[in-house]
């Protein structure tokens, strides 16, 4: 069976995609991405997928008359390199509804949260704001509505005494890191059945640890 051809959608630094880039190095890894596309010109992710050898593609939102019309480059682009899956790594542009059907099951997004807690911006702030114990981050389908697709994998950290944004923000990407390419691969695998609005993995281990905090 032939590798899963994957796109990946970025706005930014492009981390998690560097992460995607370093798990389809490995040969046995049953995915490949075939285009990085930016709506923003300078994304330092551009040049995270050039040094990989990946093709890149800019197409700027604000070149187009609506979200829909952006949208239909976005479509085309996608097909036009041939991928089955669309990857959002830091996208940071709202899909039309339109397109989400269209791609149904076949995009992922990655959030900084545990879904469906803390849906939206600014998660790790609104985590420390609102004393959680656990905070973590999720890779789900993506649906028309925000942040609200079947969950895929999940990754909780501890927010632990004395955290402020910014070392919350890296305990968890370290963990997006982790699921990201998990989630890929599972799909990749063929291990993914959607049920509605719940994923079913074929033959996952589970992970029976409860993570506590704090301690005890
Ligand atoms: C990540 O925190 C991701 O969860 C969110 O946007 C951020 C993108 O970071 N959707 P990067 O561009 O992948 O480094």
């Amino acid at each position: 069976m032939g590798k899963l051809k994957v796109a990946v959608l970025i706005s930014g630094r492009g981390s998690n995609l560097q992460a995607l880039l370093d798990a389809c190095a490995s040969p046995g890894f049953p995915a490949r991405i075939v285009r990085v596309i930016s709506n923003v010109a300078d994304a330092f992710g551009l040049e995270r997928a050039k040094r990989a050898g990946v093709a890149t593609q800019v197409i700027d939102h604000k070149a187009f008359p609506s979200r829909e019309a952006f949208d239909a480059a976005l479509d085309e682009a996608i097909r036009t390199a041939g991928a089955e899956l669309v990857c959002l790594a830091g996208f940071m542009r709202l899909l039309s509804p339109g397109f989400t059907e269209a791609w149904r099951g076949r995009v992922l997004n990655i959030h900084p949260a545990l879904l469906p807690s803390f849906k939206g911006l600014h998660t790790h702030q609104r985590a420390l704001e609102a004393g959680v114990k656990l905070h973590g981050c999720s890779v789900h389908f993506v649906t028309p509505d925000l942040d609200d697709g079947p969950l895929i994998v999940q990754a909780a950290v501890p927010v632990l005494e004395g955290d402020d944004e910014d070392s919350l923000s890296k305990r968890v990407l370290a963990a997006e890191h982790r699921i990201y390419p998990l989630a890929v691969k599972l799909i990749g695998e063929g291990r993914v059945r959607l049920e509605g609005r719940v994923v079913h993995i074929d033959g996952a281990a589970g992970n029976p640890a409860a993570l506590l905090n704090p301690a005890d």
